[in-house]
């Protein structure tokens, strides 16, 4: 007997999944709640809304969902887990108390230092409590300094300070951004880590936690990863710092130490632990935590993967995963997004998409922001409209092969960064030089 799943989300990364879960021999029916016109043809799109749970638990129930799986972290982060658990259905993804690793950030410094994983030095403040902010970073003496709103704020609550008026500039930004009103409430200030950023994906059932992959991504909108900072404007996997060496003491000093830590506070992790990380020349330390699959880092890792998703996540939560083994292709893979003008402000809406029948069977082109008009043409509906991603030997290649599939849609004022990839490229140039 095969799976009936139900995922939620409806971005590139819940595409991406989709496309991967529909490939499983363990798969019977495959439903996505609300999904986007990409996962409609891998498998069937569903109207539920993510903040009700109960309309979600009575399609669970009148379907006969085995499994349902969590893309986005805003309902991880508010229960979802817990509560269809609650009713006795398997659910991937961390109860509400486990994903506080993402839904706020003091909580996983203080995490971090009680369980001596590696991080940034920090403090806690009350958002009103500026005096208090300004002695403390005189006292550190050291910038820039981060300031962090402590509760999600969708990629927009960080604020690295150059200087003292940046650190007063930024609390008046927070006190007034109604967007940012009860995610800032708290705040954390945070030493400024310097190194690569790279960042682990590890599948978790509570006691078991086995590495995924590993990739990097591009979180500006504008070339040479500058201007305001997006959702993610492309991926790629591997991450040419992660050594063979490094992957291993992520795993010694970060991974097995959360899932134990999370055991002993009596909130084992299951689900996808993100790891964002920084690698300085102290090692690798842990700049945040997410509950979920990046996105896009997703769709670039499950290309990557020979090995079968939904077989892992079955195993993660009926508590199996030492059995599973984890297979990759030794490919480079990358993905490059392609966004509305005015993303990630406001932005347009409503283009035709063309060219997509153009495009290489080989390239995955992933929907996240489209929809069909009344017509049935496909049209853009979101800031991050898609994301197109291919293979290569390396990552030169993977890069040259996406580029030339991407080059092939088009919408009116589309936009993509043209140096996807740039830093993995110098980082293989400096070991290059140096070997
Ligand atoms: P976060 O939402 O915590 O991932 O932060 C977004 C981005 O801000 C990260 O990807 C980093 O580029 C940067 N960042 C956050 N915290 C730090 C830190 N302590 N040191 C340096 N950069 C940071
Ligand atoms: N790509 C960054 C994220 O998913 O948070």
């Amino acid at each position: 007997m095969g799976l009936r799943v139900l995922l939620l989300g409806d971005g590139g990364r819940e595409h991406a999944l989709a496309w991967s879960i529909n490939k499983s021999d363990l798969l019977d029916e495959l439903y996505i709640a609300p999904g986007n016109p990409g996962t409609d043809s891998v498998g069937t799109n569903v109207p539920l809304s993510l903040s009700d749970f109960s309309e979600i638990q009575e399609f669970i129930e009148d379907k006969k969902i085995d499994l349902t799986v969590v893309g986005p972290e805003d309902p991880l982060v508010g229960g979802i887990a817990d509560f269809l658990e609650e009713k006795d259905h398997k659910v991937f993804g961390p109860s509400k108390q486990a994903a506080q690793l993402e839904g706020s950030k003091s909580f996983a410094n203080h995490f971090m230092i009680k369980r001596g994983i590696p991080t940034a030095g920090y403090a806690v403040f009350k958002r009103h409590e500026f005096d208090k902010v300004i002695d403390y970073v005189r006292k550190e003496e050291s910038f820039p300094v981060v300031l962090k709103a402590d509760g999600l704020a969708g990629g927009k609550g960080v604020f690295i300070c150059e200087e003292e008026s940046e650190v007063l500039e930024t609390l008046e930004t927070l006190k007034e951004s109604p967007k940012l009103s009860d995610a800032a409430d708290t705040l954390v200030v945070e030493e400024f880590l310097e190194g690569e950023e790279a960042s682990v994906f590890a599948i978790c059932d509570g006691e078991t936690a086995k590495i995924i992959h590993n990739a990097q991504d591009h979180k500006r909108i504008g070339e040479g990863d500058t201007g305001p900072n997006t959702g993610g404007m492309g991926a790629y996997c591997p991450a040419p710092v992660m050594t063979d060496r490094l992957l291993e003491q992520v795993e010694r000093e970060i991974v097995l130490p959360t899932l134990t830590g999370m055991i002993l506070d009596d909130t084992p992790y299951k689900g996808i632990l993100y790891l964002g990380l920084m690698i300085t020349e102290e090692g690798p330390k842990v700049v945040e935590y997410n509950c979920r699959f990046g996105d896009p880092e997703c769709q670039p890792i499950v290309q990557a993967l020979n090995s079968d998703l939904l077989k892992h996540m079955w195993a993660a939560v009926n508590q199996n995963l030492s059995q599973e083994e984890i297979e990759l292709d030794n490919q480079y893979h990358s993905c490059v997004v392609m966004s509305s003008h005015g993303y990630p402000g406001e932005y347009e809406k409503g283009k035709k998409i063309e060219g997509l029948e153009d495009v290489s069977d080989e390239a995955l082109v992933f929907h996240a922001g489209t929809a069909l008009n009344d017509d049935g043409d496909l049209i853009t509906d979101g800031g991050r409209v898609l994301s197109v991603v291919c293979s290569g030997e390396d990552l030169e290649q993977s890069l040259k092969t996406t580029y030339e599939q991407i080059e092939r849609i088009k919408f009116e004022n589309a936009y993509y960064r043209s140096d996807i990839g740039y830093k993995g490229l110098e980082h293989l140039n400096r070991d290059l030089e140096s070997s």
